[in-house]
This record gives C-alpha cells, sequence and structure tokens, in this order.
C-alpha cells in the first residue's frame, strides 16, 4: 500500500477514501471518484475489466473513434451516458463489497477489481443488460 495522505471522501455515505495530489481538487470537481495520481496501468486493467465484462469497447463509454489511437480519444469527458451511468454502478459495486451482509472474507477495492467479492462480471457476465430471468428449461433427455 502506498503512503498517500488519506482523506476521507463523503462519497454519498460510501467512506472512500482517495489520495491527495494536487490535481486532485479539479479531478473530483470533474465528478471522477477514482484517484487523480491512479497509475496508469492499474487503470487501464480496471477499464478492460469494465469493456469485457459489459462486453463492449472503450467507445461505448468514451468519446472517440473506433479504430483511431487511443491519443486522439477525450476519456475525461462526461459526454455519453453510459460513462455516468458506469461511474454510478462503480459506487453500487463499492457499496456492494463494503456491505456487511455479504459472506465471505472482509476486502474492497474501488481501483482493483481482483480484491472485490463482487465485481462488474458478477452480474454482467460479458453482457449489457444482466439477466434476470432464467433461461428456458432444458428439454428433459427421453427415456
Ligand atoms: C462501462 C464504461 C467504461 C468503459 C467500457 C471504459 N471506461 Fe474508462 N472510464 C469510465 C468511467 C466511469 C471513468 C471515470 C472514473 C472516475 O469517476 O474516476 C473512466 C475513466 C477513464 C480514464 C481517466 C479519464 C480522466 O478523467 O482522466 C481513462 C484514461 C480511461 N477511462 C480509459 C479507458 C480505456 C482505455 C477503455 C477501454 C479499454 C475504457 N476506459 C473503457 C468508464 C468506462
Ligand atoms: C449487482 C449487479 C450489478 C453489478 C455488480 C454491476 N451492474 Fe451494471 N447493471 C446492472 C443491471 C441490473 C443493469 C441494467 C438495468 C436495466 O435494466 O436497465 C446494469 C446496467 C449497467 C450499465 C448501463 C448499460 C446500458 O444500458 O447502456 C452500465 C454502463 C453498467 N451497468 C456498468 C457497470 C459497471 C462498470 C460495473 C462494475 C463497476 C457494473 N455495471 C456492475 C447490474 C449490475
Amino acid at each position: 500500500m502506498k503512503a498517500y495522505m488519506l482523506l476521507a471522501l463523503g462519497l454519498s455515505g460510501l467512506g472512500v477514501a482517495v489520495a491527495a495530489h494536487p490535481g486532485e481538487a479539479a479531478h473530483q470537481e470533474a465528478g471522477n471518484i477514482l484517484p487523480a495520481d491512479m497509475e496508469r496501468g492499474a487503470r487501464f486493467e480496471l477499464m478492460k475489466h469494465f469493456a469485457q465484462s459489459l462486453g463492449v469497447r472503450c467507445t461505448y463509454c468514451h468519446v472517440g473513434e473506433e479504430g483511431q489511437p487511443l491519443s486522439t480519444y477525450d476519456f475525461a469527458s462526461d459526454a455519453k451516458p453510459a460513462k455516468r451511468r458506469a461511474r454510478e454502478m462503480m459506487k453500487l459495486t463499492h457499496m456492494l463489497n463494503q456491505h456487511p451482509d455479504l459472506p465471505g472474507e472482509d476486502r474492497s477495492s474501488l481501483t482493483d477489481m481482483s480484491q472485490n467479492r463482487v465485481t462488474c462480471y458478477t452480474c454482467h457476465r460479458g453482457q449489457l443488460i444482466p439477466a434476470s430471468q432464467l433461461p428456458p428449461p432444458e428439454p428433459k433427455p427421453e427415456g
């Protein structure tokens, strides 16, 4: 764990701790919940988790053109509703991981999905809209 100066954010009562960092204020002002100085590789892992869990590409949430270099994307923009929705989902997922009724070892991370009991994949399973109904029953084998 890095020796950040941690300051508690009243993130809709979630009590998420974020690192104090120059630029952090502006970053949070823009509505972001991930720390501004989150390591690039870790952030990319998290974003890949989002994309793969939902079965989409970066452009589903971010302004940018498929096939163009990522350097041309405007990742900071919140123009796409899916990005704003995903942020709410991050809060929900984090809240579930911190819920006292969730069975299993107590651990939760906003930034590292490999730490969590509940992740985007838990519900989404590669689909944008998670299934809520059982599939039709398999035909029973004869005899
Ligand atoms: C399901 C939606 C979703 C997908 C898919 C997604 N992202 Fe994100 N991304 C977000 C959200 C939400 C944030 C803002 C997180 C926050 O509030 O701190 C974000 C933030 C970022 C940022 C930081 C932007 C800033 O403010 O500086 C980068 C860079 C980024 N994503 C890259 C990617 C890349 C690369 C991919 C594809 C591999 C990707 N994202 C896929 C939702 C998504
Ligand atoms: C507890 C289950 C659950 C978890 C965990 C979860 N989601 Fe969802 N998510 C849902 C459900 C259910 C819907 C669809 C609601 C509806 O019917 O429109 C949804 C919808 C979405 C949508 C909107 C899709 C659209 O229509 O464009 C996005 C984006 C999304 N989730 C991102 C995420 C991300 C990113 C994570 C992980 C940080 C996540 N979700 C974790 C249950 C979950």
